[in-house]
């Protein structure tokens, strides 16, 4: 069935009809389509434009094909242009003529919107729901693996922090994430529908109604830019993009701390594989697939960018193209979120190996420029100083804490023996506001 064949005497080229169908892809959307037109037939039958008995007969229909959809009967397959010929067409099927009379006052331009925007808020709060589980996992990781580690600048040696400190980094990321993500559907909360092809209708219609049937908070404005807004899938996509990222660059960083050089942690076989020559590997490729995934999505946000950059109003089929993207990078994004929440939760953070690497790098140096600025050395001076410590440190193979104190003293006149057990690695994180990073900050 064609929803448009009466200007037309020749059939579609087979190659067009392939070029043009989209309902490989946008299938996943029946679910919302059946839900946009029982609200929009609702309405129509409040407005006079269908009577009780035509709105009831056509309710009927779509939810027995919900049903059937659902439970397996009804198969989303055949030779059709896209869901919304679909389900007409199995409408027609099943309760005959008065089907025709489901697209009055509609236009596919503000159905495809309605229930794309319906589709983003249904997977969107499951997307919020695993972030906040691998917030949790991460803060759990944290607080059972409070050991001492080295910090990184440049990826060198520079301060003393804690495992746990450096996971709580990501937590805040992610955080800042669903904020994101929230701020996106506050956004897009206004439905589309009833705004028609790209001018509205002459028919008395209630938008107000369709629009509060279907849980936004109220109807778009303008037709024109109801029909042509896709800036939520633009925003979603940024938002999905900044997580990737922040999945990409925890990734990276367990990927280096397994590693046989660092072996801060042992990731579990179960996220690990092996390789067909080299009996001895095991490689993150969990992680490594995740680093990976993140050009998909940045490439789905590029590709939404550009299909929509210089499109004249209202709407154009190059927006059907918005749609496989999308989807891609829904999936790629919820299991990523997910594969990253088993990651962690099952490698083991190894304590000794992390203690063991907090002496080599010098990394409570800047703590010995504390020391001798609170004993009145100006703070370039009290960096010179150190320098050279470091220097001499490294000729002769020690730490700056195993250095007497004749040693010391022999570099500035200010250093004591309470130097000790201010440099100590154990005592640093409990001065001035390091403190915070032991504290559980929310
Ligand atoms: N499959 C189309 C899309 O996703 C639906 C809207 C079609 N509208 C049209 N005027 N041909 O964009």
């Amino acid at each position: 069935m064609k929803l448009w064949g009466g200007r037309f005497n020749k059939d579609t080229n087979e190659l067009m009809k392939r070029f043009n169908n989209s309902f490989y892809v946008d299938k996943r959307l029946y679910k919302q389509d059946i839900r946009g037109s029982i609200a929009h037939v609702k309405m129509l039958g409040r407005v006079n434009i269908l009577r009780k008995d035509e709105v009831d007969k056509i309710i009927n229909g779509l939810e027995e094909i919900m049903m059937e959809i659902e439970d397996g009967r009804l198969k989303l397959e055949g030779d059709f242009e896209d869901i919304h010929s679909f389900v007409e067409s199995k409408l027609l099927e099943r309760i005959g003529d008065v089907a025709k009379k489901l697209h009055t006052s509609r236009s596919r331009n503000d159905q495809v919107a309605v229930d794309m925007k319906m589709f983003v808020k249904d997977e969107i709060s499951a997307v919020i729901s695993k972030i906040d589980v691998l917030i949790e996992c991460l803060k759990k990781k944290g607080k059972e693996n409070e050991y001492l580690m080295p910090g990184f600048t440049h990826l060198q040696p520079a301060q003393v922090i804690t495992f746990r400190y450096h996971l709580m980094a990501y937590v805040e990321m992610l955080k800042r994430d669903k904020k994101r993500l929230l701020n996106a559907l506050s956004l897009l909360d206004e439905s589309p529908l009833g705004s028609c092809a790209l001018a509205g209708t002459t028919n008395d219609i209630d938008r107000d109604f369709t629009s509060n049937e279907l849980g936004f908070r109220c109807p778009t404005k303008n037709y024109l830019d109801s029909v042509s807004d896709r800036d939520y899938l633009i925003e979603i996509l940024s938002a999905f993009s900044i997580i990737m990222m922040h999945l990409s660059r925890l990734s990276e960083e367990i990927i280096i701390w397994c590693t046989p050089q660092f072996r801060f942690v042992t990731l579990s076989d179960e996220y690990s594989t092996g390789s067909s020559l080299m009996p001895q590997k095991k490689n993150p490729d969990s992680l490594e697939l995740i680093r990976g995934k993140t050009g998909r999505v940045y490439g789905s946000l590029i590709n939404i960018l550009t299909i929509l950059k210089a499109l004249p109003l209202a709407y154009n089929k190059d927006m059907q193209e918005d749609k496989e993207c999308f989807f891609d990078s829904l999936d790629t994004v919820n299991i990523c979120i997910e594969v990253m929440i088993g990651v962690v939760e099952t490698m083991k953070v190894n304590k000794e190996e992390m203690l063991k690497s907090i002496d080599k790098g010098y990394i409570n140096a800047t703590e010995v420029t504390d020391y001798l600025v609170k004993k009145g050395v100006p703070f370039r001076d009290a960096h010179e100083i150190v320098g050279r410590i470091v220097l001499y440190c490294e000729e002769k193979g020690r730490a700056i804490e195993k250095l007497d104190l004749d040693e010391l003293k022999s570099f500035s006149e200010k250093i004591e023996e309470d130097l000790y057990e201010y440099i100590d690695y154990s005592n640093i994180l409990k001065k001035g506001n390091k403190k915070y990073i032991l504290m559980e900050v929310e």
